[in-house]
């Protein structure tokens, strides 16, 4: 297993659709673990392909509440075939966007068709912070961020801020090197 590199906001290819999968093969598992590995490690609890500059509709997720048994889901071209009407809000964070958290509201309940990492079709239902998490992964497939859920004057907010972070970062990087 390996660490990825997570890629974070602004980047243009966090804004791009990612392709279907044709079939979960060994590689594709491989990079299941590999993300599930990352999220657990930053810690998250769901990371999508695009993250890691792999633009192919892969998510992982673990919902699991501290303290409960791992539950990692590993889900190819993952698709919602019903959402309820009733919404929910829900305070969102992404690895994409450290340490920048805004309440979004989605459909509180859906149910979800996925393959799994044997390449098996299977359909999940889900609520609460699971259905969060999906909906939020399945989003950087579309090359959308929680960000573009809510007003643009936040969003333009977030993203100045996390600007100025990464010159901050290249900034230092250069003194490390420049010093090496
Ligand atoms: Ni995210």
């Amino acid at each position: 297993m390996a660490l990825l590199e997570i890629i974070t906001a602004p980047d243009p290819r966090l804004k791009k659709k990612a392709q279907p999968v044709e079939r979960v093969d060994a590689a594709t598992a491989k990079l299941m673990a590999d993300m599930l590995e990352t999220m657990y490690e930053a810690p998250g609890v769901g990371l999508a392909a695009p993250q890691i500059g792999v633009l192919k509709r892969i998510i992982v997720v673990d919902a699991a509440r501290d303290g409960a048994p791992p539950n990692p889901l590993r889900m190819a071209n993952p698709e919602v075939i019903w959402a309820s009407e009733e919404t929910k809000l829900h305070e969102e964070g992404c690895l994409s966007l450290p340490e920048e958290y805004e309440q979004v509201e989605r459909p509180d309940k859906i149910k979800v068709r996925y393959i799994d990492e044997n390449n098996e079709l299977r359909t999940i239902d889900a609520d609460g912070l699971l259905s969060v998490v999906i909906q939020h992964e399945m989003d950087h497939l579309e090359g959308t961020l929680f960000v573009d859920h809510i007003s643009s004057l936040k969003r333009n907010m977030i993203l100045r801020r996390l600007t100025k972070v990464k010159k901050i970062e290249k900034g230092n990087k250069r003194h490390a090197l420049e010093s090496a």
